[in-house]
């Protein structure tokens, strides 16, 4: 796992989006298969999109042969509310690149079967030549997509109760009241997201730092999703200084000196 520490949230999302630009340009060179990624939602991605939406309007990136899947969706809020991970993507990235609709692919959590609405979409994903990147963000909890503490290493997509915790979290989309989240939500397995070829998550920010160290430096497990990155073969965490507080220094200073060499 290699871990990519940058002075702040903004240095960090720029980083990340640069990354995946180059990732989409290199297949685009060498094959007309389509890339397909994996998407996150939630604060963090916000200025990475944003980085993304501009080369795609500067003429420096095209999203017209990539298909994504987003990781998770709440379970039973409208498709139009403004915080449904489907008005989130439209917002923040779909509306503003060149990504054929009919390539965009989110859970539907009004779905009147939902367990078919899973197994269709880990079939639809089965269908490509696999996931090229998974973007994902990491929950204050460690949390990959929905994957609350506990879910399978093996776990693939399916219907997930959300914790207290991810309610509280959350609830500051909505008026900062519990109880207005939605308690369940379709997610991406921590299996689903670790078959990818490549995964890069981004991690920023004091709040993030305890569930960063315990992925990083504790040992693999089930109470931290975030931590099955140690088994991938290409896996990326994106930090910042502010979530790479709790991390020791030795592992840091590794870090910090291993990217210098592998630049050069
Ligand atoms: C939600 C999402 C996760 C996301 C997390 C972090 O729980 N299901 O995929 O990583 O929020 O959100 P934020 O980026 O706002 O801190």
């Amino acid at each position: 796992m290699k871990v990519i520490i940058r002075d702040n949230h903004s240095e960090g999302s720029l980083w990340a989006a640069h990354y995946i630009a180059a990732k989409i340009k290199e297949k685009a060179a060498i094959t007309d298969k389509p890339f397909v990624i994996g998407l996150c939602t939630g604060s963090t991605p916000i200025e990475t999109y944003a980085e993304l939406i501009r080369m795609v309007k500067a003429g420096e990136l095209s999203f017209k042969n990539v298909i994504s899947f987003n990781m998770d969706e709440y379970v039973g809020l409208p498709q139009s509310h403004p915080e449904s991970y489907w008005s989130f993507m439209h917002k923040y990235l779909f509306d503003h690149i060149d990504e054929p609709a009919e390539n965009i692919h989110i859970l539907n959590g009004n779905a009147p079967d939902l367990e078919k609405e899973c197994a269709d979409y880990e079939a639809a994903i089965a269908a490509t030549d696999g996931i090229d990147l998974f973007l994902g963000g990491v929950g204050e909890d460690g949390h990959l997509a929905f994957n609350e503490p506990f879910s399978s290493f093996s776990s693939r997509t399916r219907i997930v109760t959300l914790t207290e915790d991810t309610l509280i979290v959350n609830s500051r989309f909505f008026d900062n009241d519990m109880n207005k989240v939605p308690k369940q939500a379709l997610s991406v397995g921590v299996a689903t997201v670790m078959s990818a070829k490549e995964v890069v998550v981004l991690g920023f920010g004091p709040k993030k730092a305890k569930a960063i160290q315990a992925a990083i430096e504790g040992p693999m497990s089930h109470y931290v999703t975030l931590s099955a990155m140690q088994n991938h073969p290409a896996g990326t965490i994106v930090l910042d200084e502010a979530s790479a507080g709790e991390l020791k220094v030795n592992s840091y200073k590794y870090f910090k000196a291993l990217e210098k060499v592998e630049s050069k």
